[in-house]
């Protein structure tokens, strides 16, 4: 069985001063509620900005929650200014890190090709990579669903170590930070395309592999999204910012019989 998978997203949001107030407002809720007790039923990992990773690290060390960056290069070391080495970040113990976010590839250029070398290069150091894919309203509009995100897909898992886990992200840019959230429908309509793709790699590789749903869910959608049987746990950005709303959405039911 998967694990229902709630991650945050913070983007470019906190200082190390707020990680550590967050933490120290939401570990005991979360201890309250036992949401985050049993990692193998259901997990929470929050992507930080990488100013803030020791601070998260240090907060969450000896729970079952984890942490990640939110980008990492492809080389280990060498001229590229500003960027995070993935043999530094593995040094510092983060078990995650996102690749492909719609941000990275709208506003940095991230290609196709670059999220298979990340991948490939995270897996070399022992990280886990999320993969997140996601088409925009014109590839919508226009019917190209399903070929941009089975092509983002490939590329992404193209050079990966197939003995290590990846986590899938389906985020709609249409939906990221709008407020239009996609239908359950929809979503779950992408995850089974996303899933039978991902057999193409073996069907323990499809049977394994979480897939979230990110854009704009919210503790009042995040239920109905939940219902869907392909959709594995979820993505969320504004709304894990504040305690009360991401515990919320922390504690979203998910039938698993
Ligand atoms: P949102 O962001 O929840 O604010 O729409 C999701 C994401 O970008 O991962």
């Amino acid at each position: 069985m998967r694990p229902f998978l709630i991650a945050a997203n913070w983007k470019m949001h906190k200082s190390p001063r707020d990680t550590r107030d967050y933490f120290t407002t939401i570990l005991p809720k979360f201890e309250a509620c036992g949401v985050a007790k049993d990692p193998s039923f259901r997990k929470i990992i929050f992507f930080v900005p990488a100013l803030d990773l020791q601070a998260a690290a240090d907060s969450l060390k000896g729970t079952h929650i984890g942490w990640g960056a939110q980008n990492a290069h492809w080389e280990t070391k060498g001229a590229f200014t500003g960027e995070n080495s993935p043999a530094v970040l593995a040094e510092l113990a983060t078990p995650y890190v996102l690749v492909g976010h719609s941000e990275r590839r709208a506003l940095f250029g991230e290609t196709d090709e670059q999220t298979g070398l990340k991948v490939k290069a995270l897996h070399s150091v022992g990280i886990t990579p999320l993969l997140c894919v996601g088409e925009s309203l014109e590839e919508r509009e226009a019917g190209r669903t399903n070929e941009v995100i089975v092509r983002q897909l490939n590329a992404g898992l193209s050079q990966r170590d197939a003995t290590k886990r990846v986590i899938i992200a389906y985020e709609p840019v249409w939906a990221i930070g709008t407020g239009k959230v996609a239908t359950p429908e929809q979503a779950n309509d992408a995850h089974a395309v996303l899933r039978k793709a991902l057999a193409a790699f073996g069907q323990a590789v499809a049977d394994a592999t979480p897939i979230l749903y990110g854009g704009s869910v919210k503790p009042d959608n995040s239920a109905e999204i939940a219902k869907q049987p392909e959709i594995d746990g979820f993505l969320v950005g504004g709304a894990s910012l504040e305690t009360d709303s991401f515990l919320a959405l922390c504690q979203t039911p998910k039938d698993r019989s």
